[in-house]
């Protein structure tokens, strides 16, 4: 078959599941062919091989498993991390609080940094590049999120400044002076696409309300006394996270935005 007849069938048989059936089959055998789009285009009679292979990609991905999961790899911050089934695929709203990490490590000449929930590495790993002159400690309750951090940290030359610890919070941690999560805050009662249903739900709810793990951390950070916290939060959590940091005399906090504009996390500082 073609990539033009290859492009059309596959479409076709994503067409009741994805939201961009195109795009989608463009992207999987750009995956399958390791070329670039260009190619695809410039090549659209060129003869694909072991057809069954990519058509079977297709079809997990018609039975709504995540992109990233058959592809192996997830774009980050500009960068291609790998991923693995079973750990959360990182969002891109996900690089603000990169950025707003490294802010407070600069603003407080910060060298001990933790994180609670690494999954695949992503915040660690870029915070480490981007800040060289730290350590961090990265936790996970999953094991297979903290082995697929560690691959990653390998891949980027980072393995040797960021130590992972498969437990709970920050349980055997050293206190950091920068404390930084993306934590499970989604409600469990709140309705998510299947595909988002096949990612582990460790790494997706918070419990009841969503926000029951970002609570739990700000308490954490508070007993221990961090110089700064940074967390991503639901951009329908702002009222009731303010409404928590001042039942607790937490005063110096500040909510941040995502590129869509709705509010997406909050710093605290010490
Ligand atoms: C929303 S994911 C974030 C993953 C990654 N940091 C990112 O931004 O893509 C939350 C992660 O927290 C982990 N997690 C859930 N409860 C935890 C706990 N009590 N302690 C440490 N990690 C936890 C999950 O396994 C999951 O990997």
């Amino acid at each position: 078959m073609t990539i033009r007849e290859v492009l059309r069938q596959s479409a076709s048989m994503l067409s009741k599941s994805v939201k961009n059936p195109k795009k989608e089959a463009m992207i999987l055998l750009r995956e399958w062919l390791k070329k670039d789009d260009i190619f695809l285009a410039a090549h659209d009679d060129f003869e694909v091989n072991d057809i069954d292979g990519f058509f079977e990609w297709v079809k997990q991905r018609a039975e709504h498993t995540p992109l990233e999961y058959i592809t192996q790899k997830v774009s980050f911050y500009s960068r291609e991390f790998i991923m693995k089934e079973g750990v959360l695929a990182p969002r891109p709203e996900t690089e603000i609080l990169v950025d707003k990490t490294v802010e407070l490590i600069k603003e407080y000449k910060a060298s001990r940094v933790a994180e609670i929930g690494t999954g695949s590495g992503v915040i660690s790993i870029m915070t480490a590049l981007l800040a060289p002159q730290i350590q961090i400690d990265a936790t996970d309750i999953s094991r297979k999120a903290v082995e697929l951090a560690k691959l990653n940290a390998q891949k980027f030359g980072v393995e040797d400044r960021i130590k992972f610890h498969l437990t709970t919070f920050l349980d055997g941690v050293c206190a950091p002076q920068i404390l930084v999560s993306n934590p499970p805050y989604i409600s469990k009662k709140e309705r998510l696409e299947e595909h988002v249903l096949n990612e582990p739900h460790i790494a997706l709810f918070g419990g009841e309300q969503g926000d029951e793990i970002l609570k739990e951390i700000v308490l954490l950070a508070k007993k221990l006394g961090v110089l700064a916290l940074a967390c991503e939060m639901g951009y329908d959590q702002k009222e009731s996270m303010k409404s928590f940091f001042e039942d607790n005399s937490i005063k110096n906090y500040c909510f941040y935005r995502d590129l869509s504009g709705l509010d997406r996390g909050f710093i605290i500082k010490g």
